[in-house]
């Protein structure tokens, strides 16, 4: 048959255009294979707990195998009201909690919401390509703002002068991660006021993605979120998930908080997308959201800490190799003096290493050549599988 000609293709321009990020490329090399150490996915090495996986498998012996209400069920929203309230100390009304699956839906529900095509979503970046990927497929034109990095005090910093210049008239969205991956930054509350007080006057919607939040490494339950400053009304919308704190990647379960008049909209919209969430993933949901989930999420924070100090000793070891330690998250966000071409690296770690890690240039547009100069690795891993991963690494920098 003859291919039919590009002109007359139903295929959208966007959807034409988009590739497999750089993350995905490089694990495509050697994805699965044994002797690989992979570090290049943002998950534990742990399996689900046996307490949620029960949960589940008693909702499908249970029945419960139906159809739910699409912004999820009344015991899992009421769950999600009580996390809000143990680590933020903030009352959600249920009518702000969407359970429309995964936290990445959450994201893609949130773009639908206020994005035409032609507009623009500003994204503070070194940022997950999923979430820009996501924004293009609705139809924006995605926009940055580059952290700095501050080598003196050690910490990514956020110039909110830059960040409001690069929004314009087109401007619907912008996009925070705090924690973020890959740098583990965590916004303040004086920077997230600024931030509101700045859309709120320019009818510009605020997608804040906390899936990290409770991951955080200064003692505090919960990272400063949009849900403390903003108000029940504000165009707000917060990113949670099931995925990190509780080791449940691939179960595709998250939520969202948005204001509580657009809560007709996320019914129609979550059941336009998924008609709600996984039955007995919810279940299973429910158990994580029970005191003995709260445990489950301390000792994984713990095996982070491990993993952080693991980095944090072999970054100190290294003349090549710096960070600014993340305050969140379970990334290290690694600068490799002298290497300016991180997926080509990150390919040949793969390749004569055996040691899989993330590529900087996956988190920034291709101008963004400093970016670069990173690879990101998880640990949030057994300590000796990070440190082994670790030492693969410095090996094949040395050897530069
Ligand atoms: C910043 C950020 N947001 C959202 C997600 C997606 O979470 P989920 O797996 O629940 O869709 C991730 C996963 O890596 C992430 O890093």
């Amino acid at each position: 048959m003859d291919r039919i000609p590009q002109t007359v293709s139903p295929v959208r321009p966007a959807i034409v255009s988009i590739q497999p990020n750089d993350i995905g490329r490089v694990s495509y090399l050697a994805l699965g294979e044994p002797d690989m150490l992979p570090l290049w996915f943002g998950e534990t090495d742990l399996k689900t707990p046996d307490f949620i996986c029960d949960a589940a498998k008693k909702a499908l012996d249970d029945g419960y195998t139906f159809y739910t209400h699409a912004r999820g069920i009344a015991p899992l929203r009421e769950a999600i009201r009580g996390f809000h309230r143990r680590t933020l100390q903030t009352e959600i009304a249920l009518e702000r909690i969407t359970v429309p699956g995964a936290a990445m839906l959450s994201v893609v529900l949130a773009l639908q919401t206020v994005i035409e095509t032609g507009d623009n979503v500003v994204c503070v970046s070194p940022v997950w390509p999923n979430i820009f990927q996501a924004a293009e497929i609705t139809g924006a034109e995605v926009k940055f703002c580059r952290l700095q990095e501050d080598w003196t005090r050690s910490r990514w910093t956020l110039d909110l002068e830059r960040l409001f210049a690069t929004c314009d008239a087109r401007t619907k969205a912008i996009f925070i991660a705090s924690p973020g991956n890959p740098t583990g930054w965590i916004m303040s509350p004086a920077e997230q006021r600024a931030v509101l007080e700045f859309c709120r006057a320019r009818g510009i919607a605020i997608i804040s993605d906390e899936v990290y939040g409770t991951l955080v490494y200064d003692g505090s339950p919960h990272a400063p979120s949009f849900l403390q400053v903003a108000e029940p009304d504000d165009a707000v919308f917060v990113i949670n998930s099931f995925s990190k704190p509780w080791a449940m990647t691939g179960w595709r379960i998250g939520w969202l908080t948005h204001p509580a008049y657009l809560s007709d909209q996320m019914n129609v919209l979550s059941m336009a997308n998924n008609t709600g969430a996984t039955t007995f993933a919810q279940w299973g949901a429910v158990a994580a959201l029970s005191p003995q989930g709260d445990a489950f999420r301390r000792s994984l924070l713990e095996r982070c800490r491990t993993g952080y100090e693991v980095t944090r000793r072999f970054v100190d070891s290294q003349n090549r190799i710096r960070w600014m330690p993340p305050e969140g998250a379970f990334y290290g966000f690694l600068h490799v003096d002298g290497m300016r071409d991180s997926f080509n690296f990150a390919c040949n770690l793969v390749r004569n290493a055996r040691v899989g890690v993330a590529p900087g240039s996956a988190f920034a547009p291709p101008d963004d050549t400093a970016t670069d100069s990173y690879i990101r690795i998880c640990f949030a891993q057994n300590s000796e599988r990070v440190q082994t991963g670790l030492a693969r690494l410095g090996a094949a920098v040395a050897a530069l």
